[in-house]
C-alpha cells in the first residue's frame, strides 16, 4: 500500500490534501506518510520472520529525523555511512546496539567514534581499514563486534552507478582474501570479527542475484568454520526494489523466498541476521511536491517548468530514473488509473517537465502525458521518499525542499524551508588561515 491516493479528485497524504499541505509548506516539498512507512516495515518483518531480523532502516535513503523516528517506533535500528548519519539515528532515539555502521572511508575519527559509543555492528570495508579499526579498539580498550563486508562477485543487475558487489566497485573485500583476514583477528583482545555484511546493489529487481551472493557468503563461512571461525552476525544488506510503475517490483515475500531457506540454517547455529532496507521502506512513502511556475510553448515542444527539478529530486537525470508525475488537482476529473506511461486516458498531452536550473539535464520527465496544465498547478512526482531529499542541492542557490510527515489527519512541518539568508550564513566574514 502506500498513503498517497486520489480522493474525490484530490490527491490525498492519508487523509490530509497536497493542496492544503502545499498552502501552507509551499513548494518544493517532500510529504511522507507514517502510515506507510509502518506499513512497509511490517510487511518486511513478516516476510523474513523466519529468520527474526533486525532490520537497520538505511538512514541515507531518507534522512529526516521524523522519518527515522516512525521507523525507529516500529522497531528498526538504523545502518548509518557517516558521522552525520550515526548523529542522524541517536538524535532519533536509536540505541547504538541497534546501529550497523558501514562506508568504504571511515576515518579515524569515525572509527573511534563508533567504538567509544559501541555500535552494535561495524562493517569493514577492506583489509586496511581492518588494521585500523583493530588498532584503535586496543587504543580505547574497548570491545567492538566487527562483520567484513564481503564483496561477491555479484552482478545486482542494476544501473552501473548502484551496483556495488562486483570486483570493479570499491566496496568489500574478495571472498579469497575473508580467511586471511579472519586468521589476522583471530586473537585479537578487542576487536572481534565474527560477522559477514553483503550488499550487492540497488535496487535489486532480480532475486536470483541475492541467491547467488549468499551462496558465496555460505561456502566462505563452511571454510570459516572449519577453521574455527564461528560466524554470529549475517548483514543481508538493502537493495529490495519499490514499485515505482506499478507492479515493477518483487514482493517483499519473493525476495524473503530466494534469501530465508539459504539462510535459515545459520539460525539454529546462533547466527543473527541483520537486513538494510532503504529504498522499500521509504520509496513510495515519499511524493515531492511542485509548483508550474509556467508552461512554454516553442515548436512542437511544451515544458512544463517547474519550481524545482533535479536540485530536489536527482533521479530522473542520474540514474535515468522513472518517477509518475501528476497534477494533485487535475481538471476534468483525469484521475490516473495506475503508476504508468498513461495511455487510456483522453485528454492528455505529451510534455517535458523540468525544473529552473541552467542545466539540460534539469528535468523530472521527458516527453510524458499528462493532462493539461497552467501557472499555479500543483503537481505530485510519486516514490520520492527514497533517495529524494537526501541527494538534493542547493545548486543554482536554490534553498532544500521542506519536509512534511503526515500520519492519519495530521500534517507536521518536518523540515523548515531553508530562507535565502540562511544560503549566505556559512560564508559572511572570511577568516584568515594562513
Ligand atoms: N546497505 C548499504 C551498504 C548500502 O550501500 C545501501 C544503499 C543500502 C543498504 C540501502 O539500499 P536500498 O535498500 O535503499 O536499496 N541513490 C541511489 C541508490 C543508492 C543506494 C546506495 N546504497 C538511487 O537513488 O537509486
Amino acid at each position: 500500500m502506500d498513503g498517497f491516493a486520489f480522493i474525490d479528485g484530490h490527491l490525498h497524504a492519508e487523509r490530509v490534501r497536497m493542496s492544503t499541505i502545499a498552502e501552507r509548506a509551499g513548494t518544493p516539498t517532500f510529504v511522507y506518510s507514517a502510515a506507510t512507512l509502518r506499513d512497509h516495515v511490517r510487511k518486511l518483518r513478516a516476510a523474513f520472520a523466519p529468520l527474526d531480523p533486525l532490520p537497520c532502516f538505511s538512514v541515507k535513503s531518507c534522512p529526516n529525523l521524523s522519518v527515522l523516528r516512525v521507523v525507529a517506533v516500529e522497531g528498526c535500528g538504523m545502518d548509518v555511512v557517516s558521522r552525520g548519519e550515526l548523529r542522524r539515528a541517536l538524535a532519533a532515539g536509536v540505541e547504538p546496539s541497534r546501529i550497523a555502521y558501514a562506508g568504504v572511508g571511515k576515518t579515524r575519527e569515525s572509527l573511534e567514534e563508533a567504538i567509544t559509543i559501541g555500535v552494535g555492528c561495524l562493517n569493514v570495508e577492506s583489509a586496511e581499514e581492518l588494521e585500523l579499526v583493530a588498532r584503535v579498539a586496543a587504543e580505547l580498550r574497548r570491545p567492538i563486534s566487527l562483520a567484513l563486508r564481503v564483496n561477491p562477485d555479484v552482478d545486482a543487475g542494476t544501473h552501473r552507478h548502484t551496483t556495488t558487489g562486483t570486483k570493479a566497485t570499491k566496496f568489500g573485500v574478495g571472498v579469497e582474501r575473508a580467511e586471511e583476514l579472519f586468521e589476522r583477528l583471530r586473537d585479537h583482545s578487542f576487536a572481534r570479527l565474527e560477522g559477514l555484511h553483503l550488499h550487492i546493489g540497488s535496487p535489486v529487481l532480480d532475486t536470483s542475484r541475492y541467491a547467488a551472493a549468499i551462496d558465496v557468503a555460505l561456502a566462505l563461512i563452511e571454510r570459516l568454520r572449519r577453521r574455527g571461525h564461528a560466524i554470529r552476525v549475517l548483514d543481508l544488506g538493502g537493495g529490495f526494489g519499490a514499485d515505482y510503475e506499478t507492479g515493477q517490483s518483487p514482493s517483499p515475500q519473493a525476495y524473503a523466498d530466494a534469501i530465508v531457506p539459504r539462510v535459515l540454517p545459520l539460525r539454529d547455529q546462533g547466527v543473527r541476521f541483520l537486513l538494510e532496507p532503504g529504498r522499500f521502506i521509504a520509496a513510495n512513502a515519499g511524493v515531492l511536491l511542485l509548483r508550474v511556475v509556467r508552461v512554454k510553448r516553442e515548436a512542437t515542444k511544451t515544458f512544463v517548468i517547474c519550481d524545482a527539478g533535479m536540485n530536489a529530486l536527482l533521479r530522473p537525470s542520474h540514474y535515468d530514473a522513472f518517477h509518475f508525475i501528476w497534477p494533485a488537482e487535475p481538471r476534468d476529473g483525469l484521475v490516473p488509473t495506475r503508476r504508468a506511461i498513461e495511455t487510456g486516458l483522453a485528454g492528455l498531452a505529451p510534455c517535458d517537465v523540468v525544473g529552473p536550473l541552467c542545466e539540460t539535464g534539469d528535468y523530472l520527465a521527458l516527453d510524458r502525458s499528462l493532462p493539461p496544465l497552467r501557472e499555479g498547478d500543483l503537481l505530485a512526482t510519486f516514490t520520492a521518499g527514497a533517495y529524494g531529499m537526501s541527494m538534493a542541492s542547493r545548486y543554482n542557490a536554490q534553498p532544500l525542499p521542506a519536509e512534511v510527515l503526515v500520519d492519519g489527519d495530521r500534517a507536521a512541518l518536518a523540515r523548515r524551508r531553508e530562507s535565502l539568508d540562511e544560503l549566505l550564513a556559512h560564508e559572511t566574514d572570511p577568516e584568515a588561515l594562513a
